[in-house]
């Protein structure tokens, strides 16, 4: 099967970004739906070959529709925390890969690349990882040629994690830290679109699933003090017991910007870490190698300097 054209669920979000620059990169017409094109056209209108559409991918008429002429699809929708409607775990992850599925077998699109998450399980102690779960099953049970992808938690120069560290630590004298021994395997987001990018032409990446891991195994508390000390910001972190660390999962979890939920807390129950080799040849970046060409010219040192370094340009 020749694959020129990919249709793309979630390729306005952090990773979707990276993978539909490697699409792009590696010469394949790429459409991506969004429910803000206005919004995604600025992240992606660089991209000659990238098409960026409004489409509701909940609606059954309109995801078949959008799909129709596509040699691929790739699936990267996901939610962090379990909303109301179509932003529920049950709506954004299980009923859409279901969605997802029918629109291929409907539009005849034959390959469906899904995006799942390390230690997704139905048993699993989390909403989120249930539901993740739940959704690979449906993919990996349909006829199509399925390609799963289980990342770790994922960093990069816009990523949500490890700049989220680094905003709390500039601006907090120390950090109260729930689950500072949660482990977790971060791998970078550039190796998990090379990842995405690698597999689609690979026939023997069919019916198969991936868990895309980094070099390092950390606990949460040493990424924290990593982060502390490239910024600049260190400070004192207080890692909290498990019952306290519930209580400020459930406190963040009433704030109206959601940093932290008690699902959240329940999916630190398990490692995010694998001990398999990376897939497609794939060398993953060590978090030391890059982080610090962003998250380091945040020290007031490396903001003078930038500062220079503009002014003597100008
Ligand atoms: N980031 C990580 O560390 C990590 C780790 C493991 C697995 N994952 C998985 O990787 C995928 C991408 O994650 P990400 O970090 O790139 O997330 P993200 O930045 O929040 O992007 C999510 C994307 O999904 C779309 N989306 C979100 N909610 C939706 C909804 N209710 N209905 C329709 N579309 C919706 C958004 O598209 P529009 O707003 O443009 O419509 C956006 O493009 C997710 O499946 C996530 O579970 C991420």
């Amino acid at each position: 099967m020749e694959i020129t054209t990919v249709a793309v669920l979630g390729g306005s979000g952090f990773v979707g970004r990276h993978v539909c620059h490697a699409l792009a990169a590696e010469g394949y017409r790429v459409r991506v739906a969004t429910r803000d094109r206005e919004q995604a056209k600025e992240q992606l209108i660089l991209l000659p070959t990238v098409d960026v559409e409004t489409v509701d991918v909940h609606d059954p008429a309109q995801l078949p529709a959008f799909a129709r002429g596509a040699d691929a699809m790739i699936n990267l929708v996901g939610v962090l925390h379990d909303g109301s409607g179509d932003r529920s775990f049950r709506a954004a992850h299980v009923e859409l890969a279901r969605k997802a599925v029918a629109a291929c077998r409907e539009s005849g699109v034959p390959r469906l690349l899904h995006m799942s998450a390390l230690a997704a399980d139905r048993a699993g102690p989390s909403a989120y990882l249930r539901s993740k779960g739940e959704a690979e099953a449906i993919v990996r049970d349909s006829a199509l040629a399925w390609t799963v992808f289980r990342p770790s938690v994922i960093f990069g120069r816009d990523d949500s994690f490890l700049n989220l560290f680094a905003l709390a630590l500039r601006f907090s004298p120390m950090m109260a830290l729930a689950c500072p021994n949660a482990r977790f395997q971060p791998v970078f987001v550039e190796d998990v679109a090379a990842a995405f990018v690698k597999s689609l032409a690979d026939r023997g990446s069919h019916g198969r699933s991936y868990d895309l891991c980094g070099p390092r195994v950390y606990r949460l508390r040493e990424l924290v003090e990593y982060v502390g000390a490239v910024t600049g910001h260190r400070r004192p972190v207080i890692g909290l017991n498990d019952a306290l660390s519930w209580c400020q999962a459930l406190a963040l979890e009433l704030l109206p910007v959601k940093l932290m939920t008690r699902d959240n807390y329940h999916s630190m129950k398990v490692d995010s870490v694998c001990s398999c080799a990376p897939p497609f040849g794939i060398t993953p970046t060590p978090l030391e190698a890059v982080a610090p060409s962003w998250l380091g010219n945040r020290t007031p040192r490396a903001r003078y300097q930038e500062f220079r370094a503009g002014r003597s340009g100008s």
